[in-house]
């Protein structure tokens, strides 16, 4: 069932809010290096956007629980194999992979190093590698924040430029992606706000991109 809300759906194209706070750029900064693996530099920040949203949409969740595991979420492809991501992360079967378990630990480790440092307590560390351990791999929800990283993950590809990246990766053209998006992507929307954000920036980009045509 969708996670419905009362709040105001923001679904402009998306962009960093005026109002939106800096306070995690030390954990940013900390996790530079492992930026720089698999698009995670460009699908990290637009998915981070995404899930500030969605936290508006949703007051009740934490949001600092849900901005700090979305920016840690993918950190570990950046301690896997490079030459397995593309073979065996998108490939078939791609969801249940080793590759994919692996990045998952790697990423909780991360999260376990660069955290404490900051200043952040065991308990919160907890919630967050929670959220990132089975983040791609375990097919249900934990809780509300986890749904709202698990949204926000997929979100940004309903972008004009997730699209351009993910069809890459996957070895297909932007329409034949477009339309996966929509039929398989598009149903694992968790939450009412994700969905629609997900859907308006679909059809923004279909438009945009021209796949009724190419
Ligand atoms: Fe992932
Ligand atoms: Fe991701």
């Amino acid at each position: 069932m969708t996670l419905q809300t009362e709040q105001p759906i923001d679904t402009s194209p998306i962009g960093v809010a005026d109002d939106s706070p800096d306070d995690l750029d030390p954990l940013w900064r900390a996790v530079e290096p492992e930026m720089r693996t698999r698009g995670n530099d460009i699908h990290i920040p637009m998915s981070f956007a995404f899930a500030e949203r969605l936290c508006d949409a949703y007051p009740e969740a934490d949001s600092l629980v849900v901005r700090v595991a979305i920016l840690l979420h993918d950190t570990g492809w950046a301690r896997v194999d490079e030459t397995k991501i593309i073979s065996e992360g998108f490939g078939k079967n791609w969801r249940q992979s080793q590759i994919r378990f692996e990045h998952e630990i790697k990423g909780c480790e991360i999260a376990r190093e660069v955290l404490p440092g900051l200043g952040y307590d065991d308990a919160f560390i907890t919630r967050v590698t929670d959220i990132i351990d089975g983040h791609d791999t375990r097919p249900e929800s934990h809780s509300i924040e986890d749904s709202l990283v698990r949204d926000a993950d997929r979100l940004w590809r309903f972008t004009p430029a997730g699209i351009a990246l993910a069809s890459s990766w996957f070895f297909q053209t932007p329409s034949f992606y477009c339309r996966r998006l929509r039929s398989e992507i598009l149903p694992e929307l968790i939450t009412a706000a994700g969905l629609e954000m997900a859907t308006v920036e679909l059809d923004r980009a279909e438009a945009l991109l021209k796949v009724a045509v190419l």
